[in-house]
């Protein structure tokens, strides 16, 4: 019935979240989506998102991601479903609520090839000893990077496990920050690409490691 409505105006029901404030789970044109207050968390245009990054990546040979932000998990979906990715995926987030929320309205199911752990990001690159061919890095409080993603701390882990990265870096009033990350992954032997505007919104990086 709420798909059936959600063609004639969008259906919501609200879940507070310690971490994101009000989460909005809106019907929208016959589809699901995971908002916060002043962003789309997933299954909209920050899956359109992701997917574009995926393309730019080979994943022919990868056998383990890592995705740091698994929100409501779309971008599992469309791994999944999109680029029929079979191999293991370990999916990370901070918030309970979302992860709540991404297993009973999503359909996110933990099986032998997707873990989906409970924790903060940070220490988890910092104690993580785990090798992956590509790491997924979607972080947001609503609409901002939490700082600490921003800082080469966080990044020395990233460099150290020499996996491809795919972030989605929407940084528009922090581009130092991001012209800073570039610096420190092409001084540790990375290859970027960048993309700016992508539907319209975020960038996106892609670091590929250089082969020596
Ligand atoms: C945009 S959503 C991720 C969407 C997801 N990648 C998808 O495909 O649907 C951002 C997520 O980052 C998570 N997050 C924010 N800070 C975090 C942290 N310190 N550690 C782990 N997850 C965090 C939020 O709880 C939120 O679920």
């Amino acid at each position: 019935m709420k798909k059936i409505l959600s063609f004639i105006y969008p259906v919501t029901k609200k879940i507070h979240s310690e971490f994101s404030g009000d989460l909005e789970l809106t019907w929208y044109n016959g589809k699901k989506h995971l908002n916060t207050k002043n962003a789309n968390y997933s299954y909209g245009s920050l899956q359109k998102i992701l997917k574009f990054g995926l393309q730019k990546v080979d994943l022919s040979s990868v056998k383990e991601i890592l995705i740091l932000g698994m929100g409501g998990g779309s971008v599992i979906k469309t791994l999944q479903d999109d680029f029929k990715y079979q191999n293991n995926i370990t999916a990370i987030d901070i918030d309970p609520v979302i992860i709540k929320i991404a297993k009973e309205e999503f359909d996110i199911v933990e099986n032998e090839n997707l873990k989906i752990i409970c924790e903060d990001a940070q220490l988890f690159m910092q104690l993580n000893l785990q090798k992956f061919d590509l790491i997924i890095i979607d972080l947001f409080i609503d609409t901002k990077v939490p700082s600490p993603f921003l800082e080469t701390a966080f990044w020395q882990n990233l460099v150290n496990t020499h996996s491809t990265i795919l972030c989605n870096a929407s940084l528009e009033k922090e581009d130092k920050k991001l012209e800073g990350i570039i610096k420190f992954l092409e001084r540790n032997h990375y290859n970027i690409e960048k993309y700016e505007k992508v539907n319209n919104t975020n960038t996106l990086l892609i670091a590929n490691p250089i082969k020596e």
